[in-house]
């Protein structure tokens, strides 16, 4: 299923997103799940925390320094549908991995992505796209994805940013860019306007096993609910942007690993890549 068919590229359009069930095999998902707990316990920038200190909510462009998950980046499965979706060449604009972790993982509030990217990168249009893999199962306990299918055809709403240099995080000294990725979010969306959307356009809860991918659009509005199940949810979340629409320059640039500066296009590698012992 390295191609989209007429009829996933039309969902993809009406909807916003686009679920490819069981794309990698349980050994792929194996092979990448035994990388977690080394990813998760570098003590480095690139990892955050959730709000207790302790549990890893998301790390930072891991395909940099991980071999398995850089040939996931490089992925026929992610980079065919990307480029399809895009309609030109891709590279990786973000790469994070997102650990909702059993009985701790935090809230994601409703929003859309590509405010952020504009806010802060100067990236000019949202011609990109979110390819998340499931590295564990997605049911109705774990807290899984909620999306507002149709949504994305709103465009960017232009929201207020969250007033985020106050005094307590001033404090704990944490860098600027810090609340794009808490449980507070910098551009998040108000209950009036997401109760709007909700009656326009309905709510659907993405469930599904892992190795499954969700390709979504950057400007779908999205959420998800904590984690109070015994059950881990770990994602892979890659966002290909297109490389005519390149980040124009901004005053206070975030660091590489949360928006990527090399645009070199990505070539999809075999369709093996995850299996086989070594690339070269
Ligand atoms: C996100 O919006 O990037 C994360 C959502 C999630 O992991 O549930
Ligand atoms: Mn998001």
């Amino acid at each position: 299923m390295m191609q989209l068919t007429k009829e996933q590229l039309q969902n993809y359009e009406d909807n916003g997103f686009v679920l490819l069930p069981e794309c990698f095999s349980k050994a792929e998902v194996h092979r990448m799940n035994i990388e977690l707990p080394i990813i998760f316990s570098e003590d480095t920038p690139k990892r955050v925390l959730e709000e207790e200190g302790k549990t890893v909510r998301a790390v930072h462009g891991v395909h940099k320094t991980d071999e398995i998950f850089q040939r996931l980046s490089r992925h026929p499965q992610l980079v065919k549908p990307a480029m399809q979706l895009i309609g030109s060449k891709v590279y990786i604009y973000q790469f994070k991995i997102n650990a909702k972790a059993a009985f701790r993982g935090d809230i994601w509030e409703w929003h859309q992505d590509y405010i952020f990217w504009r806010k802060e990168d100067g990236l000019p249009t949202a011609r990109l796209v979110n390819a998340l893999v499931l590295l564990d199962d997605m049911n109705e306990f774990n807290g899984p994805l909620f999306v507002i299918p149709g949504s994305h055809k709103e465009g960017m709403i232009d929201v207020m940013a969250r007033n985020t240099t106050n005094q307590s995080q001033a404090k704990t000294e944490r860098p600027a860019w810090m609340s794009n990725f808490t449980a507070k979010l910098k551009y998040s969306l108000n209950k009036e306007l997401v109760a709007d959307l909700v009656l326009k356009y309905g709510i659907f809860c993405i469930k599904a096993s892992a190795g499954s991918v969700l390709l979504f659009d950057s400007n779908i509005v999205h959420a998800s609910p904590s984690n109070i199940s015994p059950f881990d949810r770990a994602v892979v979340i890659i966002t290909y942007n297109s490389i005519e629409n390149i980040p124009l320059p901004v005053p206070n640039p975030r660091p590489d690993f949360l928006v990527s500066r090399d645009y070199r296009p990505v070539e999809p590698l075999s369709e093996d890549a995850l299996l086989i012992e070594s690339l070269a």
